[in-house]
């Protein structure tokens, strides 16, 4: 009995965005399996029914639209403290430069950058008040300086690479607060995302194999890595 409320007192926090699928949704077993409690986020939330746990808070909301922003802050205050947020949710666009309207390119940026941007704003009292926060925001190798780019991703990948410099600009403001932000860079992991921006490429990695070094990275790193744009790759350059 005693052991039960300790293990209860002791449960931390994580918000996960984008936990309908691919990586997210991996992410949120990860943590319910390693006693967390996670609040899952995405507009789709049928496809997270078949995760049963008395820990997981599904919650259906469009991190593009402030309403449903506000509603992700109201659930956060209640958890509070947060210990883990992780901008997981993304938009990818492949079409090439000439032919992206500027609805095309709001929409990606509005996943990406802009939506990542207003979450850590609205939740940032929730992430400093526990032990130490963590804000890991999922960017990609060709939001990496250096990296091989590939033709088509001009929206998406310059996206990825404002998040990357979001996530140092704030640790640097947030510097002596008791939280830390880092970008993962992550390279190709098999998800639908993938099979549509890249149909027939096989990933060398399973959703389920990111999500696990992503779960490491979120739940074991703050008090060593701050304000860190970190390439998630095997491939050079
Ligand atoms: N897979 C890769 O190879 C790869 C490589 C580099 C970077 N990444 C990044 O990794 C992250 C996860 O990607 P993935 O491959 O797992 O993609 P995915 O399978 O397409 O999943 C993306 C998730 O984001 C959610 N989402 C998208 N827009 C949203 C919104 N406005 N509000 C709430 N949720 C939203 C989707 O859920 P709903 O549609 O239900 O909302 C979905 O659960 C993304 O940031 C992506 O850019 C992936």
């Amino acid at each position: 009995m005693l052991s039960t409320i300790t293990l209860r007192k002791n449960m931390k926090t994580a918000i996960i965005t984008g936990a309908s699928g691919g990586i997210g949704k991996e992410l949120v077993k990860l943590f319910l399996t390693n006693n967390w409690k996670v609040l899952a986020v995405s507009r789709n939330t049928k496809a997270l029914e078949d995760i049963k746990h008395k820990e997981l808070i599904v919650l259906e909301a469009d991190i593009n639209k402030k309403e449903d922003r506000e509603k992700i802050e109201k659930l956060s205050d209640t958890l509070s403290p947060i210990e883990v947020l992780i901008n997981n949710a993304g938009k990818l666009l492949n079409k090439p430069f000439s032919g992206i309207d500027e609805k095309e390119l709001q929409e990606v940026y509005s996943a990406n950058v802009f939506a990542p941007f207003h979450l850590i704003q609205r939740l940032l009292p929730q992430l400093i008040k526990g032990e130490r926060g963590h804000v890991v925001n999922i960017g990609s190798m060709g939001g990496f300086q250096g990296s091989v780019k590939f033709a088509g991703l001009t929206a998406y990948s310059s996206s990825k690479f404002a998040l990357a410099g979001l996530t140092e600009l704030l640790a640097e403001e947030f510097k002596d607060e008791n939280i830390s932000f880092n970008c993962l860079a992550i390279g190709a992991a098999q998800t639908e995302m993938l099979a549509k921006a890249f149909p027939g490429y096989q990933a060398p990695l399973t959703a389920k194999e990111m999500a696990s070094f992503i779960f490491d990275f979120a739940t074991k790193n703050a008090k060593f890595i701050n304000g860190k744009v970190i390439p998630v790759s095997v491939t050079t350059p």
